[in-house]
């Protein structure tokens, strides 16, 4: 199945970064949020992104223009009734995303394939939401979208073999490295990383060493392109602990239980460095 047009509901973080790659490669993209204000934040990141890679001489004003032009934002969500293929990256809620996966199975034709961006959530509840199970995977991106090479696409006991093969394509063509995972909370990637984030909060619960001295071990010692504490104040400590708290309640295995500090950090709002403050400051 060729994919043409495709749609991205939310235009936060997530979903503006992977609108802007599928621009960027070329597709008609439609991306919705909830109103204005958001829409407009979210457009504007793209814009910035933009503008910074026309200044590094990496794309000229002519291709930045081209893949502005192919970008449409709205605030209504029926406008994604032609897409051949639906990114949904709205928040982590199931209620909320079941919300947007009936809403979307209700206007778009038939052939268009509905994906989830979620990072752990149940893949096959969102696919029963609709009236097409079969049309239905994860497409899980890594942040930063347009930097970042490889996206799970997650395949639900639901998914057609036809789907998934599409939403592999459809990845590809995005220039991203394509990793196959079953739906199981967390996939692969957090699947790994969450606990390996907890246990770099555990060490430094424990006294083992300074928030410094953990990251400078994994960086140097693994060569990672950053510490366990600063990659969670990257992700947001509101999402590990909700991947963390949603993986955990899956297995019952305490390597996902998220330990007392980052249940305190979250309560006090240093949610890294979306909030300015989490393992380090960034006022
Ligand atoms: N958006 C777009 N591009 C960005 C960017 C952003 N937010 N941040 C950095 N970049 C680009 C820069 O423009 C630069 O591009 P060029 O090479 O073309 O000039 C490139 O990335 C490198 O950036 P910098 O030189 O400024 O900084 P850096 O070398 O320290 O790299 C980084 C920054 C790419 C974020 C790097 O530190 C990194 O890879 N960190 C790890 C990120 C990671 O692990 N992400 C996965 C998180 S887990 C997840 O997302 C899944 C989940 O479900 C929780």
């Amino acid at each position: 199945m060729e994919i043409k047009k495709v749609g991205v509901v939310g235009c936060g973080l997530m979903g503006s970064g992977i609108a802007q790659v599928c621009a960027q490669s070329g597709y008609q993209t439609v991306i919705s949020e909830v109103n204005d204000e958001l829409l407009k934040r979210g457009m504007g990141a793209i814009t910035s992104l933009l503008a910074r890679n026309v200044g590094k001489g990496k794309m000229t004003e002519q291709d930045k223009e081209t893949v502005l032009a192919r970008l449409k934002g709205t605030t209504a969500i029926g406008d994604l009734g032609d897409c051949d293929l639906v990114v949904e990256a709205v928040i982590e809620d199931m209620a909320e995303k079941k919300k947007v996966f009936a809403a979307l199975d209700g206007f778009c034709p038939k052939h268009t394939i509905l994906t989830s961006n979620t990072s752990c959530l149940s893949i096959t509840e969102m696919a029963m939401a609709t009236k097409r199970p079969d049309r239905v995977v994860g497409t899980h991106f890594f942040n930063p979208v347009p930097v970042m090479r490889p996206v799970e696409i997650v395949r639900t006991i639901a998914s057609s073999d036809e789907t998934v093969a599409t939403a592999k394509s459809f990845g590809e063509s995005l220039g991203k490295t394509v990793i196959l995972a079953n739906d199981t909370p967390g996939f692969i990637v957090n699947r790994l990383l969450i606990p390996f984030i907890l246990d770099a909060i555990r060490a430094l619960e424990a006294g083992v060493a300074t928030r410094e001295d953990i990251d400078n071990g994994i960086v140097l010692g693994l060569n990672h392109p950053m510490g366990p504490l600063t990659l969670g104040d990257f992700v947001g400590l509101d999402t590990a602990y909700f991947v963390a708290n949603a993986m955990y309640e899956e297995f019952k295995d305490p390597k996902y239980a998220p330990p007392p500090l980052l249940k305190k950090m979250i309560i006090a709002g240093y949610f890294g460095r979306k909030t300015g403050k989490g393992f380090y400051d960034y006022k």
